[in-house]
């Protein structure tokens, strides 16, 4: 019996099952970073909030098990991005042979897909090289514990605020970040829809409402990074 994942079908679904993950991940990592923005809101000292947030998700049970799986939906996102890519162009070179058809009336991002999927990734090399790997392997000297208010009680961690505050002085960071922003913007307004488009929840009424869900949504999560990045390059020098 032939695997159902060797349909495209089946892909096309592994394909939005772990997209529709992945956008969950980057809502919950948008909040996390949002307490860099807080000190001033809550009168804490710089970074307190923001090293509070990332020592909650460094010791929360649940994100060690998510993290595995995380990065296997991301693996599996990729690769099968390649195979419909591949797949797509190959059907779509013998319609354009056979009628002309451009398809010119598709949105531009739904075009793109795979273009800012590879932009995302270049950003992604160097956000997990910048923070990821120096936090989960390698270390840093800007990383040496630091005690911050964590649910009221003096704590004593990482300090993840210093590492993201130094790299946020550098205006390729920022650049990069910006770029980053946008693409995942683009990415998330197509993806989010035709993902739960795939997995069944729209029909021809909620089709365009989740359109707008999409793209709303998108923009809050890319303009959100961007703006963080922008904020602490912008409003928190190094002193
Ligand atoms: C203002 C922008 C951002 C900041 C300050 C930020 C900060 C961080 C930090 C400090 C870590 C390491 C956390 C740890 O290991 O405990 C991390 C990990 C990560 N970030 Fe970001 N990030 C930003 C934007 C993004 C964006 C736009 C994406 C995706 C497109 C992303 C995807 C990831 C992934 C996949 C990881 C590794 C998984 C994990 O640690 O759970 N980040 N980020």
């Amino acid at each position: 019996m032939a695997n159902v994942f060797s349909y495209s079908i089946g892909r096309k679904l592994l394909m939005s099952l772990s997209g529709l993950f992945l956008i969950m991940f980057l809502f919950v990592h948008l909040t996390v970073n949002s307490f860099l923005l807080l000190d001033p809101v809550f009168g804490t000292q710089e970074g307190d909030m923001f090293n509070a947030g990332v020592h909650f998700m460094t010791m929360n049970p649940l994100i060690k098990i998510i993290e595995p799986i995380l990065f296997g939906g991301f693996i599996l996102h990729v690769l099968y991005s390649i195979v419909l890519t591949i797949q797509n162009m190959r059907a779509r070179g013998s319609a354009v042979y056979a009628s002309g058809n451009k398809t010119s009336d598709v949105e531009w991002s739904s075009k793109n897909m795979f273009v800012l999927g590879i932009a995302l990734g270049a950003f992604l090399v160097i956000h997990l090289i910048q923070f990821w790997i120096k936090m989960k392997f390698t270390g840093d000297p800007l990383l040496a514990d630091t005690t911050f208010s964590y649910f009221g009680v003096q704590t004593t961690g990482h300090n993840a605020y210093a590492l993201v505050h130094e790299a946020f002085q550098i205006p390729w960071v920022i650049v990069a970040y910006v770029v980053g922003g946008i693409a995942l913007a683009f990415h998330i307004s197509h993806g989010f829809w035709s993902a739960l488009h795939t997995v069944g929840f729209s029909n021809n009424i909620w089709l365009y409402r989740l359109q707008t869900l999409s793209t709303v949504l998108a923009w809050i999560i890319g303009l959100g990074f961007c703006t963080i990045a922008l904020v602490q390059y912008a409003f928190y020098p190094l002193s």
